[in-house]
Protein backbone atom coordinates (compact mmCIF):
# COMPACT_ATOMS: atom_id res chain seq x y z
CA UNK A 1 0.00 0.00 0.00
CA UNK A 2 2.53 2.44 0.97
CA UNK A 3 4.93 1.26 -2.33
CA UNK A 4 1.62 2.18 -4.50
CA UNK A 5 1.12 5.65 -2.83
CA UNK A 6 4.91 6.16 -3.03
CA UNK A 7 4.58 5.22 -6.66
CA UNK A 8 1.71 7.33 -7.65
CA UNK A 9 3.12 10.37 -5.75
CA UNK A 10 6.46 10.50 -7.95
CA UNK A 11 4.40 9.72 -10.78
CA UNK A 12 2.18 12.68 -10.17
CA UNK A 13 5.86 14.55 -9.85
CA UNK A 14 7.03 13.73 -12.71
CA UNK A 15 3.96 14.70 -14.62
CA UNK A 16 4.09 17.76 -13.15
CA UNK A 17 7.28 18.71 -14.20
CA UNK A 18 7.73 16.89 -17.60
CA UNK A 19 5.40 19.66 -19.42
CA UNK A 20 3.34 19.75 -22.37
CA UNK A 21 5.35 17.85 -25.17
CA UNK A 22 5.53 14.45 -23.71
CA UNK A 23 2.24 14.14 -22.21
CA UNK A 24 -0.20 16.36 -23.36
CA UNK A 25 -2.80 15.48 -26.34
CA UNK A 26 -3.03 16.72 -30.08
CA UNK A 27 -6.30 18.50 -28.69
CA UNK A 28 -4.52 20.00 -26.05
CA UNK A 29 -2.23 22.23 -28.41
CA UNK A 30 -2.43 25.98 -28.01
CA UNK A 31 -2.90 28.22 -25.09
CA UNK A 32 -6.31 28.63 -26.03
CA UNK A 33 -8.35 25.07 -25.82
CA UNK A 34 -11.58 24.65 -26.95
CA UNK A 35 -14.00 22.39 -24.74
CA UNK A 36 -17.93 21.43 -25.00
CA UNK A 37 -19.38 22.12 -21.84
CA UNK A 38 -22.83 19.92 -21.90
CA UNK A 39 -25.68 21.52 -19.56
CA UNK A 40 -27.94 19.05 -18.18
CA UNK A 41 -30.71 21.51 -16.47
CA UNK A 42 -33.71 19.70 -15.36
CA UNK A 43 -33.32 16.43 -17.73
CA UNK A 44 -32.84 18.97 -20.77
CA UNK A 45 -29.30 18.93 -22.37
CA UNK A 46 -27.58 21.68 -23.98
CA UNK A 47 -24.55 22.18 -25.09
CA UNK A 48 -21.71 25.44 -25.94
CA UNK A 49 -18.40 25.93 -26.93
CA UNK A 50 -16.13 27.43 -24.11
CA UNK A 51 -12.37 29.22 -24.17
CA UNK A 52 -10.14 28.54 -21.56
CA UNK A 53 -6.54 29.36 -20.77
CA UNK A 54 -4.59 26.00 -20.56
CA UNK A 55 -1.60 26.21 -18.75
CA UNK A 56 -3.09 23.47 -15.92
CA UNK A 57 -4.46 21.20 -18.52
CA UNK A 58 -0.81 21.42 -20.34
CA UNK A 59 0.94 20.43 -16.69
CA UNK A 60 -1.39 17.72 -15.56
CA UNK A 61 -1.97 15.23 -18.06
CA UNK A 62 -4.49 13.64 -19.08
CA UNK A 63 -4.37 11.45 -16.22
CA UNK A 64 -5.88 14.80 -14.27
CA UNK A 65 -8.22 15.80 -17.06
CA UNK A 66 -9.92 12.02 -16.85
CA UNK A 67 -10.04 11.89 -12.89
CA UNK A 68 -11.58 16.09 -12.78
CA UNK A 69 -14.12 14.51 -15.79
CA UNK A 70 -14.74 11.44 -14.16
CA UNK A 71 -15.71 13.57 -10.69
CA UNK A 72 -18.16 15.98 -12.41
CA UNK A 73 -20.01 12.81 -14.52
CA UNK A 74 -20.34 10.97 -11.20
CA UNK A 75 -21.91 13.67 -9.64
CA UNK A 76 -24.50 14.19 -12.16
CA UNK A 77 -25.64 12.54 -15.27
CA UNK A 78 -26.94 13.37 -18.40
CA UNK A 79 -30.07 11.10 -18.56
CA UNK A 80 -32.82 10.98 -20.65
CA UNK A 81 -35.64 11.46 -18.54
CA UNK A 82 -37.02 14.75 -17.75
CA UNK A 83 -36.39 15.55 -14.14
CA UNK A 84 -33.50 16.12 -11.67
CA UNK A 85 -33.17 19.84 -11.24
CA UNK A 86 -29.64 20.99 -10.53
CA UNK A 87 -27.60 22.02 -12.93
CA UNK A 88 -24.53 19.78 -13.75
CA UNK A 89 -21.67 20.81 -16.19
CA UNK A 90 -19.68 17.83 -18.09
CA UNK A 91 -16.43 19.02 -19.88
CA UNK A 92 -15.63 17.43 -22.85
CA UNK A 93 -11.96 17.60 -24.73
CA UNK A 94 -12.63 14.70 -27.20
CA UNK A 95 -15.04 16.23 -29.88
CA UNK A 96 -17.74 13.65 -28.95
CA UNK A 97 -20.74 15.43 -28.82
CA UNK A 98 -24.16 14.69 -30.08
CA UNK A 99 -25.59 16.95 -32.22
CA UNK A 100 -28.03 19.21 -31.94
CA UNK A 101 -31.48 17.35 -32.05
CA UNK A 102 -34.73 19.28 -32.91
CA UNK A 103 -38.08 18.14 -33.36
CA UNK A 104 -40.36 18.24 -36.70
CA UNK A 105 -41.61 21.80 -35.55
CA UNK A 106 -37.98 22.68 -34.72
CA UNK A 107 -38.77 22.85 -31.14
CA UNK A 108 -36.17 21.36 -28.84
CA UNK A 109 -35.81 17.86 -28.18
CA UNK A 110 -35.60 17.09 -24.67
CA UNK A 111 -34.52 13.67 -24.31
CA UNK A 112 -31.06 12.22 -25.29
CA UNK A 113 -32.24 8.34 -24.09
CA UNK A 114 -33.96 8.33 -27.95
CA UNK A 115 -34.10 10.67 -30.67
CA UNK A 116 -37.18 11.87 -33.20
CA UNK A 117 -36.18 9.07 -35.72
CA UNK A 118 -36.93 6.25 -33.30
CA UNK A 119 -40.56 7.27 -32.13
CA UNK A 120 -43.43 5.55 -33.86
CA UNK A 121 -47.07 5.52 -34.22
CA UNK A 122 -48.39 2.01 -32.36
CA UNK A 123 -50.19 -0.28 -34.64
CA UNK A 124 -53.13 -0.47 -32.77
CA UNK A 125 -55.23 -2.98 -34.73
CA UNK A 126 -52.95 -5.72 -34.19
CA UNK A 127 -54.85 -9.01 -33.76
CA UNK A 128 -54.66 -9.25 -29.60
CA UNK A 129 -56.71 -12.93 -29.44
CA UNK A 130 -53.83 -14.48 -31.26
CA UNK A 131 -52.37 -17.56 -30.10
CA UNK A 132 -50.09 -20.78 -29.94
CA UNK A 133 -51.76 -23.52 -29.10
CA UNK A 134 -49.21 -25.89 -27.45
CA UNK A 135 -48.58 -29.40 -29.04
CA UNK A 136 -44.97 -30.92 -28.88
CA UNK A 137 -43.75 -31.31 -25.51
CA UNK A 138 -41.60 -28.08 -25.14
CA UNK A 139 -44.47 -25.73 -26.29
CA UNK A 140 -46.12 -27.03 -22.94
CA UNK A 141 -43.31 -27.03 -21.08
CA UNK A 142 -42.95 -23.52 -22.02
CA UNK A 143 -46.79 -22.66 -21.55
CA UNK A 144 -47.08 -23.98 -18.17
CA UNK A 145 -43.67 -22.50 -16.94
CA UNK A 146 -45.23 -19.36 -17.86
CA UNK A 147 -48.77 -20.00 -16.47
CA UNK A 148 -47.42 -21.14 -13.05
CA UNK A 149 -45.27 -18.16 -12.46
CA UNK A 150 -48.47 -16.30 -13.02
CA UNK A 151 -50.20 -17.74 -10.05
CA UNK A 152 -46.91 -15.98 -7.20
CA UNK A 153 -47.32 -12.87 -9.72
CA UNK A 154 -51.60 -12.13 -8.92
CA UNK A 155 -51.01 -13.61 -5.56
CA UNK A 156 -47.87 -10.13 -4.78
CA UNK A 157 -49.26 -7.67 -7.21
CA UNK A 158 -52.98 -8.57 -6.68
CA UNK A 159 -55.23 -5.50 -8.91
CA UNK A 160 -52.27 -3.27 -8.52
CA UNK A 161 -51.13 -3.12 -12.31
CA UNK A 162 -49.76 -0.17 -12.58
CA UNK A 163 -47.01 -0.67 -10.04
CA UNK A 164 -47.32 -4.63 -11.50
CA UNK A 165 -46.32 -3.26 -15.19
CA UNK A 166 -43.42 -1.34 -13.84
CA UNK A 167 -42.25 -4.60 -12.20
CA UNK A 168 -42.53 -6.73 -14.76
CA UNK A 169 -41.31 -4.45 -17.35
CA UNK A 170 -37.81 -5.03 -15.67
CA UNK A 171 -38.39 -8.79 -16.37
CA UNK A 172 -39.44 -8.70 -19.88
CA UNK A 173 -36.46 -6.48 -21.18
CA UNK A 174 -33.99 -9.12 -20.50
CA UNK A 175 -34.80 -12.34 -22.64
CA UNK A 176 -33.92 -9.82 -25.97
CA UNK A 177 -30.84 -8.09 -24.40
CA UNK A 178 -30.14 -11.88 -24.03
CA UNK A 179 -30.92 -13.42 -27.19
CA UNK A 180 -29.23 -10.92 -28.71
CA UNK A 181 -26.35 -11.05 -27.35
CA UNK A 182 -25.81 -14.73 -27.85
CA UNK A 183 -26.70 -14.28 -31.56
CA UNK A 184 -23.77 -11.70 -31.37
CA UNK A 185 -21.69 -14.23 -29.93
CA UNK A 186 -22.72 -16.82 -31.99
CA UNK A 187 -21.85 -14.64 -35.49
CA UNK A 188 -18.61 -13.79 -34.23
CA UNK A 189 -17.68 -17.69 -33.64
CA UNK A 190 -18.93 -19.24 -36.68
CA UNK A 191 -18.00 -16.26 -38.80
CA UNK A 192 -21.37 -15.17 -39.97
CA UNK A 193 -23.96 -13.29 -40.85
CA UNK A 194 -26.91 -13.16 -38.10
CA UNK A 195 -29.63 -12.37 -41.07
CA UNK A 196 -30.87 -9.16 -38.82
CA UNK A 197 -32.14 -11.32 -35.93
CA UNK A 198 -29.84 -9.71 -33.61
CA UNK A 199 -30.99 -6.28 -34.01
CA UNK A 200 -34.81 -6.99 -34.00
CA UNK A 201 -34.23 -8.64 -30.34
CA UNK A 202 -31.89 -5.84 -29.28
CA UNK A 203 -34.76 -3.34 -30.22
CA UNK A 204 -37.79 -5.71 -28.57
CA UNK A 205 -35.36 -5.30 -25.29
CA UNK A 206 -34.92 -1.50 -25.84
CA UNK A 207 -38.50 -1.12 -26.49
CA UNK A 208 -39.29 -2.80 -23.46
CA UNK A 209 -37.06 -0.73 -21.44
CA UNK A 210 -39.02 2.41 -23.08
CA UNK A 211 -42.29 0.41 -20.99
CA UNK A 212 -40.14 0.48 -18.11
CA UNK A 213 -39.22 4.15 -18.10
CA UNK A 214 -42.41 5.41 -18.66
CA UNK A 215 -44.27 3.48 -16.10
CA UNK A 216 -41.77 4.11 -13.69
CA UNK A 217 -42.79 7.83 -13.95
CA UNK A 218 -46.16 6.36 -13.32
CA UNK A 219 -45.59 4.36 -10.63
CA UNK A 220 -42.17 5.05 -8.20
CA UNK A 221 -40.27 1.72 -6.55
CA UNK A 222 -39.85 1.38 -3.01
CA UNK A 223 -37.20 -0.35 -1.43
CA UNK A 224 -37.90 -3.46 -1.16
CA UNK A 225 -39.32 -3.32 -4.88
CA UNK A 226 -36.19 -2.50 -6.30
CA UNK A 227 -34.20 -5.17 -3.81
CA UNK A 228 -37.01 -8.01 -5.50
CA UNK A 229 -36.39 -6.52 -8.98
CA UNK A 230 -32.51 -7.27 -8.03
CA UNK A 231 -33.16 -10.79 -7.18
CA UNK A 232 -35.36 -11.77 -9.93
CA UNK A 233 -33.23 -10.32 -12.50
CA UNK A 234 -30.05 -12.10 -11.26
CA UNK A 235 -32.05 -15.39 -11.18
CA UNK A 236 -34.03 -14.87 -14.79
CA UNK A 237 -31.14 -13.44 -16.40
CA UNK A 238 -29.43 -16.71 -15.75
CA UNK A 239 -32.21 -19.17 -16.49
CA UNK A 240 -32.70 -17.40 -19.73
CA UNK A 241 -29.30 -17.90 -20.40
CA UNK A 242 -29.04 -21.57 -19.81
CA UNK A 243 -32.52 -21.95 -21.84
CA UNK A 244 -31.33 -20.11 -24.69
CA UNK A 245 -27.96 -21.68 -24.89
CA UNK A 246 -29.99 -25.47 -24.89
CA UNK A 247 -32.35 -24.75 -26.68
CA UNK A 248 -33.61 -21.08 -28.52
CA UNK A 249 -36.80 -23.12 -29.45
CA UNK A 250 -38.23 -23.12 -26.01
CA UNK A 251 -36.61 -19.87 -25.02
CA UNK A 252 -38.60 -17.80 -27.85
CA UNK A 253 -42.10 -19.34 -27.12
CA UNK A 254 -41.60 -18.84 -23.57
CA UNK A 255 -41.38 -15.37 -24.44
CA UNK A 256 -43.93 -15.40 -26.34
CA UNK A 257 -46.14 -16.90 -23.59
CA UNK A 258 -45.39 -14.60 -21.30
CA UNK A 259 -46.39 -11.59 -24.06
CA UNK A 260 -49.48 -13.22 -24.15
CA UNK A 261 -50.15 -13.06 -20.44
CA UNK A 262 -48.62 -9.57 -20.89
CA UNK A 263 -51.66 -8.84 -23.39
CA UNK A 264 -53.88 -10.18 -20.86
CA UNK A 265 -52.24 -8.09 -18.17
CA UNK A 266 -52.68 -4.71 -19.63
CA UNK A 267 -56.01 -5.73 -20.94
CA UNK A 268 -56.79 -6.00 -16.91
CA UNK A 269 -55.03 -2.57 -16.67
CA UNK A 270 -57.47 -0.96 -19.24
CA UNK A 271 -60.78 -2.75 -17.18
CA UNK A 272 -59.59 -0.70 -14.07
CA UNK A 273 -58.87 2.02 -15.93
CA UNK A 274 -62.24 2.13 -17.38
CA UNK A 275 -64.51 1.35 -14.42
CA UNK A 276 -62.22 4.18 -12.44
CA UNK A 277 -60.69 2.29 -10.05
CA UNK A 278 -57.45 3.37 -11.11
CA UNK A 279 -57.01 7.12 -12.59
CA UNK A 280 -56.36 7.99 -15.57
CA UNK A 281 -54.11 10.78 -15.38
CA UNK A 282 -52.17 12.08 -17.85
CA UNK A 283 -49.50 10.39 -19.64
CA UNK A 284 -45.90 10.95 -19.34
CA UNK A 285 -43.91 13.18 -21.27
CA UNK A 286 -41.77 10.63 -22.57
CA UNK A 287 -44.91 8.23 -23.51
CA UNK A 288 -46.29 11.12 -25.55
CA UNK A 289 -42.82 11.66 -27.54
CA UNK A 290 -42.15 7.60 -28.00
CA UNK A 291 -45.60 6.78 -29.29
CA UNK A 292 -46.16 9.91 -31.19
CA UNK A 293 -49.31 10.43 -28.78
CA UNK A 294 -51.62 13.91 -28.96
CA UNK A 295 -50.66 16.12 -26.16
CA UNK A 296 -53.89 15.41 -24.09
CA UNK A 297 -52.88 11.66 -24.47
CA UNK A 298 -53.66 10.02 -21.02
CA UNK A 299 -52.54 6.82 -19.27
CA UNK A 300 -55.24 4.97 -21.10
CA UNK A 301 -53.59 5.90 -24.33
CA UNK A 302 -50.20 4.90 -22.94
CA UNK A 303 -51.46 1.32 -22.00
CA UNK A 304 -52.96 1.10 -25.68
CA UNK A 305 -50.04 1.27 -26.99
CA UNK A 306 -47.86 -0.64 -24.89
CA UNK A 307 -50.25 -3.57 -24.94
CA UNK A 308 -49.61 -3.54 -28.93
CA UNK A 309 -46.25 -3.42 -28.44
CA UNK A 310 -46.13 -6.78 -26.20
CA UNK A 311 -48.65 -8.16 -29.21
CA UNK A 312 -45.89 -7.36 -31.52
CA UNK A 313 -43.15 -8.87 -29.55
CA UNK A 314 -45.37 -12.18 -29.19
CA UNK A 315 -45.70 -12.44 -32.86
CA UNK A 316 -41.73 -12.45 -33.46
CA UNK A 317 -40.78 -14.69 -30.53
CA UNK A 318 -43.49 -17.30 -31.57
CA UNK A 319 -41.89 -16.79 -35.50
CA UNK A 320 -38.84 -16.94 -34.09
CA UNK A 321 -39.42 -20.60 -32.02
CA UNK A 322 -41.15 -21.86 -35.22
CA UNK A 323 -38.10 -21.08 -37.60
CA UNK A 324 -36.26 -23.45 -35.10
CA UNK A 325 -39.07 -25.81 -35.13
CA UNK A 326 -38.98 -26.23 -38.71
CA UNK A 327 -35.56 -27.19 -38.55
CA UNK A 328 -33.94 -23.28 -39.55
CA UNK A 329 -31.66 -21.32 -37.76
CA UNK A 330 -32.99 -17.23 -37.29
CA UNK A 331 -30.49 -16.54 -39.99
CA UNK A 332 -32.43 -18.30 -42.40
CA UNK A 333 -35.67 -16.15 -42.54
CA UNK A 334 -35.55 -11.93 -42.83
CA UNK A 335 -35.99 -10.74 -39.61
CA UNK A 336 -39.27 -8.41 -38.95
CA UNK A 337 -36.92 -5.62 -38.36
CA UNK A 338 -39.02 -2.84 -37.71
CA UNK A 339 -41.88 -4.35 -36.60
CA UNK A 340 -44.39 -2.61 -34.12
FE1 LIG B 1 -43.37 -4.49 -22.12
FE1 LIG C 1 -43.13 -7.46 -24.46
Amino acid sequence: MMMRRGVTKAVRSVLGHAGSRGFSTGAVATEQATARIFRANSGRVSEAWIRFPVIGVRNFSTVTLDAKTEKKAETGSVGGAAGGGRDKEIVSYWGVSPAKVTKEDGGEWRWSCFRPWETYKSNLSIDLKKHHAPVTFLDKVAYWTVKSLRYPTDLFFQRRYGCRAMMLETVAAVPGMVGGMLLHCKSLRQFEHSGGWIKVLLEEAENERMHLMTFMEVAKPRWYERALVFTVQGVFFNAYFMAYVISPKLAHRVVGYLEEEAIHSYTEFLKELDKGNIENVPAPAIAIDYWQLPQDATLRDVVMVVRADEAHHRDVNHFASDIHYQGHELKKAPAPLGYH
